[in-house]
């Protein structure tokens, strides 16, 4: 089969399947002729080898518990030597259900309540409810945007944080959701130095890996030299092979105190990976799916600039930020000088369903994000709708 622009223009109907994209989406706004460009999940089916290993399992009859370990660890670590020339040791990874079970547990292990935590901002939401939700305090260090509208770490501000005693973890997105960042070797080994130098752990989601664009390349933060002890990465099928409802993800550490210590706690609180189809679906993707990836990726290449396009055609007002990783876009419309209700009501009624800039965070006032993980036919008739408001 090919991966190729009709494959991706075909697209998926997701209408009535329950997912909180689209009938989330109706039940919330009563409106059925709405496009959603909000959530981050896609509307391609998931690769063919995804969809056989599924059927292999239902055909199985019988669902009971499954064994699950160190085979899915090695699968992972075979993607992640192919796609990301990383070494990983299948022994130091824990299998997980969502990645933001992996950010709170990695938030327990590493710090004590009323501990403050650094996150560089705006960022995912979740980033602050990891550790609100475990009474942690959020050290917040602004992204610095450049003339080019680029994001960038602060590294001066940071520093000040971990001297000062103010951070006791850092914990970074990787590539950056939602300002689209794929964060350079040099700019993760400068992380990764700071916080070994002032003894602090560093936990990075590398969940939208997978989605850095050419000539761009993703630099996890296992394949940095000088890690500080307490280092984890989180990564996932979820994002790339549209599995999110599967809910499987990973948690990846070398230290051995602190896979214990989050082994504990899993147990201690009963959380499990082992969903028999989550297994089977997260092998499938990272074994059988690298033709899939590389067409979606250039799918998604060509509705990133068709965006850039369109927008400086005919919304003059809006930045779009430049998009490194991700198919999450971040337009920064406050040059409208519009009220942030009033932004994502006028878009909402133009019959568009954007996520507000302030899920993540009070920097993301002024600013949507636009989910363009979808057939451009649907991203087109969704920028014409937004034009009516931003235009
Ligand atoms: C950076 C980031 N981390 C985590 C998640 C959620 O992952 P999960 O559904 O596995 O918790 C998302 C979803 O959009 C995300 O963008």
């Amino acid at each position: 089969m090919a991966f190729d622009k009709a494959y991706f223009d075909a697209g998926v109907s997701r209408v009535g399947t329950d997912c909180a994209k689209w009938d989330g989406m109706f039940a919330e706004h009563g409106d059925r002729d709405m496009i959603p460009m909000w959530v981050a999940d896609m509307d391609f089916p998931s690769p063919p080898a995804v969809y056989e290993a599924l059927e292999s399992v239902l055909s199985r009859r019988t669902w009971g518990y499954t064994l699950s370990g160190r085979p899915d660890a090695e699968v992972l670590a075979a993607y992640w030597q192919r796609r990301h020339d990383v070494t990983i040791d299948p022994a130091h990874v824990i299998i997980s259900p969502c990645v933001v079970t992996g950010m709170k547990l990695a938030v327990r292990a590493t710090t004590k309540p009323g501990d403050g935590v650094l996150i560089t901002t705006p960022v995912y939401g979740p980033f602050y409810a990891s550790i609100k939700d475990n009474d942690r305090k959020t050290v917040e260090v602004p992204l610095v945007v450049d003339e080019n509208g680029r994001y960038n770490m602060d590294f001066a501000a940071m520093e000040a944080k971990m001297a000062d005693g103010s951070a006791k973890a850092v914990m970074l997105c990787s590539p950056h959701n939602p300002c689209g960042r794929a964060w350079t070797r040099e700019e993760m080994q400068k992380v990764v130095d700071l916080c070994r130098a002032y003894d602090i752990p560093l936990i990075v989601d590398e969940i939208h890996a997978d989605f850095v664009f050419a000539p761009g390349r993703h630099v996890s933060v296992l394949a940095l030299e000088n890690l500080p002890e307490k280092t984890i990465m989180f990564c996932a099928a979820s994002k790339t092979y549209n599995v999110a409802g599967l809910e499987q993800s990973a948690i990846i550490t070398a230290d051995d105190a602190l896979r214990t210590a989050i082994q504990k706690d899993m147990n201690a609180a009963g959380v499990k990976g082992g969903n028999c189809f989550a297994l089977a679906a997260t092998r499938a993707a990272y074994t059988g799916c690298d033709a899939w990836l590389d067409g979606l990726k250039a799918y998604l290449m060509d509705n990133r600039d068709f965006v850039y396009e369109y927008v400086k055609a005919n919304m003059p007002k809006i930045k779009v930020t430049p998009l490194d990783a991700t198919y999450l876009m971040w337009l920064d419309c406050s040059a409208l000088g519009m009220e942030q209700q009033a932004l994502v009501d006028a878009i909402l009624k133009a019959g568009v369903k954007v996520n507000d800039g302030l899920f993540f965070g009070e920097l993301g006032r002024g600013f949507i994000r636009l989910n363009i993980g979808c057939p451009k036919a649907q991203l087109e008739a969704a920028l014409e709708r937004i034009k009516t408001v931003l235009g």
